[in-house]
């Protein structure tokens, strides 16, 4: 999956001749699963029309704060739309725009967008050699790169004027792969190994039956993509769930059993550098499994259960450099259930959901947790979107694994 991919991308479009290959620029970012918005300055019309981009954006594209030959027009709203970009690519960029970039002359929606923007801003130039060269170009190239936009270069070519030399716009593809290259090395979990386990365990009884529990997994799964999402290289341990995950780079491995979980997760902790333990692994398991299939009796059966091992807690032990996240899903007396694990089994963060709070625990789609961490400080979150939740959980631990 592509680091682009749900992003929201503002496409400005100024008036060179490789404002022809906007058209392609907006295809490929779609196909990459962006959602791409157009701003064009007046004059790159000359050069491609909003209708062509609009069709392939399937958004309005916008070139002027009010649209005159709409008697009815609104104003259009630059603010607005330089707050909705997650990025902002101007391709082609002209010396004009540049420049006028770099000195905050808001004459047109472009501009003023640019200047209302918050987001990263990259820039793709496209102009003669000459004009490339010269000193006020790379000093305005200079100013902006100091502002913290990113200059996507131009290539060596043949140019519009005939001339041969630098100033042709990076290609359509090449301006895709700068940015992918671009986001996935600033993201903030670049380099970093999560563990993560989800979903139940079972315990078999005999070769049809075992204990478990209602975990669907969508938490951990959660927290697996957002983790993955933000750059991080991650293993989720999963025990048997029906869900399947977007991001490919996660890799997963299927275990079935709380001691099949222990395994895995004391041979990948060794190089992590955080692990979530979310799964809800069962406590007690048959201490014998039947060989066959129990038949039924006439009065009752009695099964006699071990302990499993604690995952959570002999990771605790183990722990040397790692942040380790464990979850308390509890009944009563949360906070202080959740703060004694916490100390208990060397955690650096617990996530505690009650089993008392709606729209809280297993299968649902929305949890409310409440974070503490080494110190006791919590962090309390009102019910939330299991992809929210884990937006939050990642955000905390960003802080602390960076402080
Ligand atoms: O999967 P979902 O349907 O989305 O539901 C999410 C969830 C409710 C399962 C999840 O949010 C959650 O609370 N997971 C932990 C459930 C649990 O087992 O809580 P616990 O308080 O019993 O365990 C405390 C911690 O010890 C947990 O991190 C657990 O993974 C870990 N543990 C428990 C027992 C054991 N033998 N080994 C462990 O590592």
């Amino acid at each position: 999956m592509s680091v682009i991919s749900g992003k929201k991308v503002l496409l400005g479009v100024t008036a060179g001749i490789a404002a022809y290959k906007s058209a392609y620029l907006v295809r490929l970012l779609v196909k990459k699963g962006a959602e791409v918005r157009v701003v064009m300055t007046p004059s790159a019309k000359d050069f491609v029309t909003p209708l062509t981009l609009s069709t392939l954006s399937k958004n309005e594209v916008f070139s002027s704060f009010v649209d005159e030959e709409n008697e009815n027009a609104q104003w259009n709203n630059h603010v607005a739309l330089g707050l909705w970009a997650d990025l902002f690519l101007i391709a082609p960029a002209t010396a004009n725009t540049l420049s006028k970039m770099a000195q905050g002359n808001s004459d047109n929606l472009l501009i003023a967008t640019y200047l209302s923007a918050k987001c990263p801003v990259y820039f793709a130039p496209a102009m003669d050699l000459d004009m490339y060269q010269h000193p006020s170009t790379l000093k305005t190239f200079e100013i902006l790169q100091s502002f913290g936009n990113t200059i996507i270069p131009a290539t060596h070519g043949e140019l519009a004027s005939g001339l041969v030399g630098q100033g042709r716009m990076a290609e359509p593809e090449d301006i895709i792969a700068f940015l992918e290259e671009d986001i996935a090395r600033k993201l903030p979990l670049k380099g970093k190994k999560f563990l993560i386990t989800a979903g139940p365990t079972y315990e078999a009884i005999d070769p049809v039956r075992f204990i478990g529990n209602h975990s669907s997994g969508k938490m951990g799964y959660a927290i697996a993509e957002e983790s993955a999402r933000l750059g991080a290289e991650v293993v989720l341990i999963s025990g048997p769930t029906s869900l399947s995950l977007h991001n490919e780079s996660i890799r997963k491995i299927s275990v079935t059993s709380a001691q099949e979980m222990y395994e895995q997760a004391k041979h990948y902790f060794v190089s992590c550098d955080v692990a979530i333990l979310s799964a809800a692994v069962a406590d007690y398991r048959p201490k014998q499994v039947a060989v066959q299939k129990i038949k039924k009796m006439t009065t009752g059966l009695t099964l006699e259960l071990e302990k499993t091992p604690d995952i959570l807690a002999s990771l605790g032990v183990e722990k040397q450099d790692q942040f380790l996240v464990g979850f308390a899903l509890e009944t009563e007396n949360e906070l202080e259930n959740a703060k004694t694990k916490l100390k208990k089994k060397n955690l650096d963060l617990i996530v505690l959901n009650s089993l008392n709070d709606e729209g809280v625990g297993f299968g649902a789609d929305t949890n409310k947790v409440t974070l503490i961490d080494a110190s006791n400080k919590t962090y309390p979150f009102g019910v939330k979107e299991k992809g929210d939740v884990a937006k939050d959980i990642i955000q905390i631990i960003i802080e602390k694994i960076h402080a």
